[in-house]
């Protein structure tokens, strides 16, 4: 069964990786290596690519139809996010919106294709993403609730 790791060739992707193929899974990378490494993508094949890409991403969910997506393409530098948020925001905001549509889209044209079901060979609806707590609202309650 693919997954597509988003950020697969990272620090939490690449262990991610690692795990899924542990488990039996074959993990699609897909990165833009902006921060990650090529020779971090070890556990299954990478697709270069970008989140912001809707094309490219439309493209390899064809090409590996992949059945759940786990989500780290991100920045993910704390001071750097205060400093210039508009460009977080535009990555990560945006970029995982493109990619929660182009999940949604690729169900559709499996849909009218093959006139199967969500839980069918082909769907994907399935998501997991992992942020850092420097994305929630500061606010003067502990814990953070998620
Ligand atoms: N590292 C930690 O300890 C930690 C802890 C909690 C949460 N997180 C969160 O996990 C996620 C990943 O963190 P990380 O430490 O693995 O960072 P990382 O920089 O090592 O990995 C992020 C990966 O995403 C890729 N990427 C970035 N923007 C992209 C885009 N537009 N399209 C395609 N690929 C893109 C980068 O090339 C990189 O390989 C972030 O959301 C981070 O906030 C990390």
């Amino acid at each position: 069964m693919n997954i597509l790791v988003t950020g697969g060739a990272g620090y939490i992707g690449s262990h991610t990786c690692k795990a899924l193929a542990k488990a039996g899974f074959t993990p699609i990378s897909y990165d833009n290596l902006s921060s990650g490494h090529e020779w971090a993508v070890k556990w299954g094949p990478l697709a270069k690519g970008d989140i912001l890409d809707r094309a490219r991403l439309e493209e390899v969910f064809l090409q590996y139809k992949p059945s759940a997506v786990m989500h780290f393409a991100a920045y993910a530098d704390v001071g750097e996010s205060v400093a210039e948020p508009l460009k977080y925001y535009r990555n990560n905001v945006a970029g995982t919106l493109n990619l929660l549509e182009v999940m949604r889209d690729h169900r559709a044209v499996d849909h009218r294709r093959t006139n199967q079901r969500d839980t069918d060979a082909g769907a994907c609806h399935h998501v997991q993403s992992q942020s850092a707590c420097s994305d929630r609202r500061v606010g003067t309650r502990r814990p953070v609730r998620e």
